[in-house]
């Protein structure tokens, strides 16, 4: 059922005051075995369909009030897309002229929407140092020197982009989790969000957890641990990390940096549209991917964790949303198996899920791990996984006091397993057994259907699989 409260009530005077107030949305199925609550703020809900459309309008008025851009100037601006949108959409409505410098690595999509808002783009070389006259930031720069009533937006030093984050993006978040939110997930381009909607929120709760995500291969992350400026690696995820430290990105609100590669990335963007049907970029999938790890860790269910849904995917549809780019680049394995398929190459000839209900006894689990000789057992209630027991630790529990053997498995199970859908490729399942997870619950169909042990990895791993 679409949305039942009228929205949009009041007419608007222009694009900028369709910016902001973008959803946060429960995500559902990527958290499946989670029990730590997971959103996401829609930034692609934004009319350019990014979180760069509060910087955009903001930057341009900026240089008006202080009399840098006049009638008949021209906006120009180093951007990886995005932010160029949102520049073009405030020059269109303003009448202004537009000249973007954008590294070659963006994808061709974000190319001819800057030039469908009538803007010139310059294509620079992605591989040169931060230093080089090539670089996309110093060729604007140069560009803005020789170019009569040029105006640089700036979005790396002018600190109006983090203060919109501080003004609008914080605000809202806090009001839409009612204050409940307890952690708050973002990557740097700029640092603006991040550091913008990171101050409004420590202002409000010193305990909201602000965490950045960084692609492998940016020096944020690492400069952020170590405080050495350290040399950037070239990686494809677009409109996150950077290789230098821009001003607009303020670390003193940040309280960890995770990194992420571009393969867990990217994968996770597809699922995101797979499973929750929402069209994100890959900085979405890199930062989500993020906040599920750290939300499995939580594992509690009073949290509320938000990730940044930064932009929009169509701008990827020659990348990440092509399997053969993907594959090219090495991001999905040639003849990729799913789950279904890995659950399918068991050899075993189990009922499908052998599970024990919370109130089942000690003594009765025992008895049906070694029944059915396995080494796994799921307790599940309502047909949601509540536990695990295994039996390596069933057992110490039983030798240190036998008396357990009474007592109902709810006393002495462990976490729960997590989910995955058995239509998720099975490096997620892999890289959640490797990380330390005794087995995997298979979904299908909305039901639990499977159970994939590290035991089962190994087999299908060994058969070639
Ligand atoms: C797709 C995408 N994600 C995230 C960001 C990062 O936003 P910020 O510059 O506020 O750090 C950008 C910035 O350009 C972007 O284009």
């Amino acid at each position: 059922m679409a949305a039942s409260e009228p929205r949009n009530l009041t007419p608007y005077q222009h694009v900028n005051e369709l910016v902001g107030w973008t959803p946060l949305i429960r995500l559902n199925r990527v958290t499946d075995g989670i029990r730590t609550p997971v959103y996401g703020k829609a930034e692609f809900m934004n009319p350019g369909g990014s979180v760069k459309d509060r910087i955009g309008w903001a930057m341009v008025e900026a240089a008006e009030a202080e009399g840098r851009l006049r009638p008949g100037g021209v906006i120009v601006e180093a951007t990886s897309g995005n932010t160029g949108l949102a520049l073009a959409m405030a020059a269109s409505a303003k009448g202004y002229r537009c000249i973007f410098t954008m590294p070659d690595k963006m994808s061709l999509e974000k190319v001819k929407l800057l030039r469908a808002f009538g803007a010139d783009v310059v294509i620079t070389p992605t591989a040169v140092a931060p230093d080089h006259p090539d670089h996309y930031l110093n060729r604007a720069k140069a560009i803005a020197a020789s170019t009569e009533g040029a105006v640089m937006a700036n979005q790396f030093y002018n600190q109006t982009n983090p203060e919109a984050h501080y003004q609008t993006t914080g605000p809202e978040l806090w009001a839409q989790s009612g204050g409940r939110i307890t952690h708050f997930f973002a990557g740097a381009g700029t640092g603006g969000t991040i550091s913008g909607a990171g101050r409004y929120l420590k202002e409000q709760n010193p305990e909201v957890q602000v965490i950045g995500v960084d692609p492998v291969g940016s020096i944020i992350a690492p400069f952020f641990h170590s405080g050495e400026l350290g040399e950037g690696q070239p990686y494809k995820v677009e409109g996150l990390g950077n290789d230098k430290i821009p001003d607009t990105l303020h670390l003193d609100v940040v309280d960890d940096y995770v990194t992420v590669s571009d393969g867990d990335a990217f994968r996770m963007a597809r699922r995101i549209v797979a499973e929750e049907g929402l069209f994100v970029g890959g900085s979405s999938g890199l930062i989500v991917h993020a906040a599920l790890e750290r939300a499995r860790e939580i594992d509690d269910p009073q949290a509320f964790v938000v990730a940044v849904l930064c932009d929009w995917g169509e701008h990827y549809l020659s990348k990440q949303f092509d399997d053969e780019w993907m594959r090219t680049n090495g991001f999905l394995k040639p003849d990729q198996t799913t789950v279904a398929e890995m659950l399918a190459a068991k050899v075993d000839s189990l009922p499908e899920l052998i599970s024990v209900p919370p109130s089942t006894t000690v003594r009765v689990a025992v008895s049906t791990l070694s029944a059915n000789h396995v080494s796994q057992l799921p307790v599940l209630s309502g047909g949601e996984c509540v536990g695990s027991l295994g039996e390596r630790e069933l057992m110490v529990a039983v030798l240190e006091d036998p008396a357990v053997l009474d007592e109902p498995v709810e006393t002495v199970m462990e976490a729960p397993y997590p989910v995955v859908d058995q239509a998720a490729d099975s490096e997620e399942a892999t890289r959640l057994l490797l990380r330390g997870a005794p087995a995997l619950l298979v979904r299908s169909e909305g039901m639990l259907k499977g159970i994939l042990t590290r035991h089962d990895l190994v087999r299908s791993l060994a058969a070639g699989r």
